[in-house]
């Protein structure tokens, strides 16, 4: 694909993985939209020559204005990343959680995404070539214990990633998954395992987005995901050593 001159949503893109992707594709001259719930972040993003939308993907009636605007100022629209998502950790069968958080964390990282998603495929259609890219995490392979709401979020968008690939397969829709290691942004804060740098990650994964690789992640990662298919006592074991 040609990174440049691009019409480009991403989903969760005023701060970590998302905000370091959208600084890369601004630079190499892309139209680059961030959509997010925070307004001083979203002030922030537009000072420095994104245009955004403000959205909370738990909210039906936000996503639908979200497309509306899109559909009016950027017909040209040709990459989806859906990339926002949220990680709350706890032990499931021990802690009492709400029903409203684990509906959240559901609805942020998976129905909201899935609404967004089926909005937008018209316009996508529109263009001569367009992208649909959805971040998982290694999470959707194998589950780990205090996350398993996460976890469970990831392995459905996963899934639903490959069934969108074959589904739009003769059309003009592309559709990747982007599977981030362990790395340094607000969601692992605190966290004591190894963390790659945003900024290293989205640039090992631009030239993998340029080659259009269905799965565009790191070396460790691809061996994580054959682990976790051939050896789920080891990845069990990997995860949960902490
Ligand atoms: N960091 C990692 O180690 C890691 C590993 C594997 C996968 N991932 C995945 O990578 C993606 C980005 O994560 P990150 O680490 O960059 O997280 P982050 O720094 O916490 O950023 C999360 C982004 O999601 C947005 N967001 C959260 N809830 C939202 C909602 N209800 N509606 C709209 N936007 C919402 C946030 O915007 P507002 O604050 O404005 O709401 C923010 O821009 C996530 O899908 C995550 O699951 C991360």
């Amino acid at each position: 694909m040609k990174l440049t001159n691009n019409t480009i949503l991403i989903t969760g893109g005023t701060s970590g993985i998302g905000w370091q992707l959208g600084q890369a594709l601004l630079k190499l001259g892309n139209e680059v939209i961030l959509l997010g719930r925070n307004s001083a972040k979203l002030a922030k993003a537009k000072a420095e020559g994104f245009h955004t939308i403000q959205c909370d993907l738990n909210n039906q009636t936000e996503i639908e204005q979200a497309v509306l605007r899109i559909e009016q100022d950027f017909p040209r629209l040709n990459f989806l990343f859906n990339n926002a998502g949220v990680q709350y950790n706890y032990q499931f069968t021990q802690d009492i959680v709400s029903s409203h958080k684990i509906q959240q964390e559901v609805c942020t990282n998976l129905t909201g995404q899935l609404i967004l998603t089926q909005l937008l495929i018209p316009l996508l259609h529109q263009a001569d070539r367009s992208f649909i890219i959805n971040t998982t995490s290694g999470l959707g392979a194998f589950p780990k214990a205090d996350g398993l709401v996460y976890s469970a979020t990831k392995a459905a968008l996963r899934n639903f990633t490959q069934g969108l690939r074959y589904s739009l397969k003769n059309t003009p829709i592309k559709v990747l998954e982007f599977i981030p290691p362990v790395t340094e942004t607000a969601m692992t804060q605190g966290r004591p395992e190894a963390k790659m740098s945003s900024d290293a990650l989205v640039t090992h994964i631009i030239p993998q987005l340029k080659k259009e690789r269905k799965i565009l992640t790191v070396r460790k990662m691809r061996l994580f995901l054959w682990v976790a298919f051939l050896f789920p006592g080891l990845a069990h074991k990997i995860l949960n050593k902490s």
